[in-house]
């Protein structure tokens, strides 16, 4: 049976967060530890490395998204926190560390990303810069928590004032001995980390799955020293930081129909005079629905105008939380700030960007 599927029909897509405690990190970051409503729990269940985007009221009244890394682990039964370091100049974080206190709610969507380990049972190389650490200490945590294997931990800062969770890798460090092994590196001491000096200092563990976070230039100087030592560049993983500048919580408005998987038979490649429309087939969280896609028209659009609720943060092309995969069918993507040479081969695709270039089109979220 087919349902009319005219303008936004979906609810919010945000959830209202309670802000249990808000922890000075450091003078310049702030943690907040946030809890779901009981209805919104399995919703933000979440992976090692995944990311929430916070929805604010912006400097002219409209609503703003910020995105920040998990720094808590799903793993060791502790609640969710996000950790906050101002950006000099930025606008979200100082509202956070300035605004939110304890009892407060918080909209977010939930969780993203896909920062995060396809197992915890192998040896990890971890590479944070300042705040970076937060995605980074979520993985570390989990995989000591849950997998088998060893994880290393390069850890770079300006000063010894900037180490966040100082205490918390301490402790880590006191309770794994044999399985974790966490190298500070202060500027101010060793000076910057440059390629040949991380390729030194990281050589022991260049055969290890890698996952990087921090400024771009360490993240730069990480890969290429990893890439001299022969580590492939599949098994390094960065976690960019980028900037929203649109509205990510407004419903998208498409005008299409929608059909259960059980009423694929009777949906039909549709062709009109003044649009061609594919038939696409999406299998996301164990249910497969069928849509009408447009040409044009990103895939993200047709799903959350259909009341599908699939992932997205940024919707720019530049997050990677859309990621789905093609398994039938053609598309391109409008723009792909994340998604490499071998990710779009495997078929991997932005939904937030993809369009539909054959009439029928197979994808998959799983
Ligand atoms: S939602 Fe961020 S890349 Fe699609």
């Amino acid at each position: 049976m087919s349902e009319p599927m005219s303008g936004p029909t979906a609810g919010p897509r945000t959830h209202r967060l309670r802000v249990l405690d808000v922890i000075a990190e450091t003078s310049e970051a702030h943690s907040l530890v946030l809890q779901p409503p009981p209805e919104s729990a399995d919703r933000f269940a979440y992976r090692p490395g995944q990311f929430l985007t916070l929805k604010l009221p912006g400097p002219d009244g409209k609503p703003v998204a910020r995105c920040y890394s998990l720094a808590s682990s799903p793993h060791t039964g502790e609640p969710m926190k996000v950790t906050v370091k101002r950006v000099p100049g930025g606008y979200g974080s100082h509202w956070l560390c300035d605004h939110v206190a304890t009892g407060e709610e918080l909209e977010a969507l939930p969780p993203a990303g896909t920062f995060t380990p396809p197992s915890l049972d192998h040896d990890l190389l971890l590479v944070a810069g300042g705040s970076g650490i937060t995605p980074v200490l979520s993985i570390a945590k989990s995989a000591l928590a849950q997998g088998w294997g060893r994880v290393a931990l390069l850890y770079a800062n300006r000063d010894e004032s900037s180490v966040i969770f100082r205490d918390e890798l301490r402790e880590l460090t006191e309770n794994h001995p044999d399985r974790l092994l966490v190298l500070h590196w202060l500027e101010s001491l060793q000076g910057l980390p440059t390629t040949d000096r991380l390729s030194a200092a990281l050589a022991p563990y260049a055969d290890r799955e890698t996952f990087v976070c921090g400024p771009e230039p360490l993240m730069d100087a990480v890969e290429q020293g990893l890439r001299t030592l022969g580590t492939p560049g599949a098994r390094i993983h960065r976690e960019r930081f980028f900037s929203l500048s649109g509205d990510v919580f407004e419903t998208p408005s498409v005008e299409e129909r929608t059909t259960a998987a059980a009423d694929i038979t009777t949906a039909q490649h549709v062709n009109t005079t003044a649009q061609h429309v594919t038939t696409a087939e999406v299998e996301l969280d164990g249910e497969t629905r069928t849509v009408r896609w447009p040409s044009g028209t990103p895939l993200l659009d047709v799903l959350l105008t259909a009341g599908v609720d699939a992932p997205y943060s940024c919707r720019e092309g530049a997050c990677s939380a859309c990621t789905c995969r093609i398994v039938a069918g053609e598309v391109k993507m409008l723009r792909n700030d994340v998604l490499d040479d071998q990710d779009i081969a495997e078929g991997y695709a932005l939904a937030c960007q993809a369009v539909p270039l054959t009439d029928r089109v197979r994808i998959t979220y799983s």
